[in-house]
């Protein structure tokens, strides 16, 4: 299989869930203690050895560009101040990888969105990273796992955790054909966002995937499915049908950002985790009294 050089970061959502912080601001620049969400999902592309990264968005989310251009004024001013730390900050996130954005003109969904990186790929296999997961793994990133296995094994690879039976309504669920290894299955399907009665095991897909460009072909012809949008998930699970895709239970403390409480979450457990911040947090946090809470 080919290196795997290049990344697609699908951003072009509305962020319903954020609203009203949302309407004029992208949901990927909702910070975790003060970097936006999409620059974590950066350095994880980044430090698994990605160089390029597409990331679609949509008319009104040209600050994320920014967010990854110079900012020369901004670099003048922190000059003049001597603000030598601040300075290495900021031109660190434009230094970080070559990173091209391209925009979904419709809404029409998930696989409809990483269709519109088929000419930035061309004919190599890729990652593809949501911005809705955010996951921790000093030693190693989910998507370098998946990259990992994706050489290996010479397939797609999605990347899956276990979840409570109850939550399966929310993720793409994988099908087990066989197990490889303790932490790599075959998939035979994929179904997006079953009911618990009818979904084929609890590994959710939890926004992590190596895709074969063959994808592309599957993507241009997949009819609209759940939402009546056209999903990632239902072309992947034709590709499976007819090539090698596994799904990689990757190691990793995996935060769903998307959602109030997983970013609530994330908030305190960046705090507690940052030297700057950790003893101020843990005196709100026993300062609380959770008894008249
Ligand atoms: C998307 C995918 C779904 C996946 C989920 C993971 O759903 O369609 O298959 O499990 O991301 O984060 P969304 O959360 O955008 O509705």
């Amino acid at each position: 299989m080919k290196k795997i050089r290049k990344a697609v970061i699908p951003a072009a959502g509305f962020g319903t869930r954020f609203l009203p912080a949302t309407k004029a601001v992208p949901k990927e620049m909702l910070p975790i203690v003060d970097v936006p969400t999409i620059q974590y999902i950066v350095e994880e592309a980044v430090n698994s050895g990605i160089e390029e990264i597409l990331i679609v968005t949509n008319s009104s989310k040209a600050c994320m560009e920014n967010h990854f251009d110079h900012n020369f004024e901004l670099e003048q001013k922190l000059i003049e101040s001597h603000d030598e730390e601040r300075l290495q900050l900021v031109k660190a996130i434009s230094d970080m990888a070559n990173i091209y954005s391209v925009r979904q003109k419709n809404p029409r969904g998930l696989g409809h969105a990483v269709l519109c990186a088929k000419s930035f790929i061309g004919d190599e296999p890729f990652a593809v990273l949501l911005g809705d997961d955010i996951v921790v793994n000093r030693e190693k990133g989910a998507i370098q796992q998946l990259m990992e296995a994706a050489q290996r094994y010479e397939g797609s690879v999605v990347g899956v955790q276990s979840i409570a039976r109850e939550n399966v309504h929310k993720y793409g669920i994988v099908a087990v054909d066989e197990t490889i290894n303790e932490r790599i299955v075959k998939v035979s399907n994929m179904v997006e966002k079953p009911k618990p009665e009818a979904a084929p095991s609890n590994l959710a897909v939890l926004g992590r995937y190596v895709l074969e460009p063959a994808i592309f072909s599957y993507l241009e012809s997949q009819t609209p499915g759940a939402g009546n949008e056209i999903q990632l998930t239902d072309a992947i699970a034709r590709l499976a049908h007819d090539r090698s895709v596994y799904a990689c239970d990757f190691e990793g403390v995996r935060y769903d950002v998307g959602d109030k409480i997983g970013f609530l979450k994330a908030q305190i457990d960046f705090a507690l985790d940052r030297p700057d911040l950790h003893d101020a947090m843990i005196e709100i946090l026993r300062g609380i009294d959770l008894h008249s809470a």
